[in-house]
């Protein structure tokens, strides 16, 4: 298992290339199983969650193939997906227990073939993230599930067909899901309370360049007429907003000054807010984002956790370990995820000065310095934040278990270094 070893104190300067959304490419990968036709993907990020899910797709009969492209000035791959026949309708739980992201094959599948079997995820590092509402809405939508074995089996031999649905929860999977199932549904299904995370509009866009029929896109109600079949496609995966947010926490937290290329600022309109209100400056370009924080005076702020368009839950971690450099107490609160919270007896074994109060709301208090050490995490975004401690740290950190990073950041060590971080990727047995 690799690790990175970061030695503290680098104010960062430069450019950092913002790769595609793997929360986008993920399930637009699932939507060309829609289709016999060739579905093309570009600007899609280097990272082992996307060859988790390739893999995947070539276990269920798709062929598939690649090459290198530059995008918007950055090097990322293009893939083809073709789906003529499906040599299989099962995912084993070895997929989904390696990316939980593997049920996004459930709608596309039960659509167009009336039939899959899908290994359950159990809960993960964060959460219990049960799937009761992608599964009762494919009930409602006609199909039968039947849970045997660790295994949901949904059919619905006749086809879906659509139906009223309201969403207790605006899930991005669910959300995700049933828009993929619904395309060729007979009739017409809308979704209220959907979820309107910006990977969700690459999705819709990308199925209606398909031949769908889906309005109210970036609304929490969605339309979709069912359509009989959908064709090929070439589409972009969005800018990363996630990877974005993180970089610029890693400019603000050494007190730097970062170009984040490619980032799109309406997709991080809540944290830029935020940054702002703690002392950042902060600039939106049409194709960039400059964060500044050279000879900045960090003020704490509170933060919490909702759908979007408020806070990501997935820049929790991040700006956590930036209120530890800022004056005063911040509070951090936690609404998406019951386990969220499991960076922070890392960061306090570096120094950190936190008080967590149950499971959803922790006090950040101010340091004068953070100290560096041997840590781990248990997720990827908890990990980047153990990354972001190790930039300011005094001495040397140790960030174990990369497997986590590689997941959902490209590149990660050449990035930072190329804006002046001192940061290597040893191999487990290296020190
Ligand atoms: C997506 O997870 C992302 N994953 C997560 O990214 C992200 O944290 C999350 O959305 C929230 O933004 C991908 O896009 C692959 P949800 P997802 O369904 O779809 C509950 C990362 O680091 N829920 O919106 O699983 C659920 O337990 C990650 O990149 C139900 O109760 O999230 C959670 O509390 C991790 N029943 C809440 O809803 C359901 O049927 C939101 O989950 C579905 C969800």
């Amino acid at each position: 298992m690799d690790k990175l070893k970061i030695k503290g104190g680098h104010q960062l300067f430069g450019k950092i290339y913002i790769s595609g959304a793997k929360n986008a490419a993920l399930p637009l990968i699932c939507a060309s199983l829609l289709t016999k036709d060739r579905v093309t993907l570009t600007n899609m990020p280097v990272l082992s969650d996307i060859r988790s899910m390739n893999a995947l797709l070539e276990q269920l009969g798709t062929i598939i193939e690649s090459r290198d492209e530059v995008v918007d000035g950055n090097p990322s791959k293009m893939y083809t997906f073709k789906t003529d026949k499906l040599s299989s309708l099962v995912t084993p739980y070895d997929y989904v227990r390696k990316m939980r992201a593997s049920y996004y094959v459930l709608g596309p599948l039960l659509a167009r073939e009336h039939y899959v079997e899908l290994s359950l995820p159990g809960g993960c590092a964060i959460g219990a993230r049960p799937m009761d509402i992608h599964l009762s809405s494919l009930e409602q939508m006609g199909a039968s599930i039947e849970i045997k074995n660790g295994y949901v089996i949904a059919q619905a031999p006749q086809g879906l067909t659509g139906a009223h649905l309201i969403f207790n929860i605006a899930s991005v999977g669910a959300t995700c899901n049933i828009l993929m199932a619904a395309t060729l549904a007979k009739g017409t299904t809308i979704i209220e309370n959907a979820a309107m995370e910006p990977e969700i509009g690459n999705l819709a866009n990308m199925l209606n360049a398909m031949g769908a029929k889906i309005s109210g896109i970036g609304t929490p109600i969605l339309t979709i007429e069912g359509v009989n079949e959908l064709h090929g496609v070439v589409h972009k995966v969005i800018p990363d907003r996630i990877e974005a947010g993180s970089y610029a926490v890693a400019a603000a937290i050494t007190r730097g000054q970062i170009e984040l290329m490619n980032a799109q600022a309406e997709t991080l309109q809540t944290p830029i807010k935020i940054l702002r209100a703690m002392g950042v400056r902060v600039t939106e370009n049409p194709h960039s984002i400059l964060v500044d924080a050279q000879g900045c005076h960090l003020e704490g702020k509170d933060i919490m956790t909702d759908y979007y368009p408020g806070f990501p839950t997935d820049l929790q971690a991040q700006f956590m370990t930036l209120m530890l450099t800022a004056e005063g107490a911040s509070m951090i609160t936690e609404t998406i995820f019951e386990n969220r919270f499991m960076h922070v007896p890392e960061l306090m074994r570096m120094g950190a000065n936190i008080n967590v109060h149950g499971h959803a709301s922790a006090i950040v208090r101010g340091v004068k310095k953070l100290y560096g050490a041997q840590v781990m995490a248990t997720d990827l975004r908890a990990s980047f934040a153990l990354v972001l401690a190790g930039l300011i740290a005094e001495g040397e950190t140790i960030v174990n278990r990369v497997y986590h990073l590689d997941r959902g950041y490209e590149k990660i060590e050449q990035k930072l270094r190329g804006v002046g971080a001192d940061i290597v990727r040893l191999k487990d047995d290296e020190e």
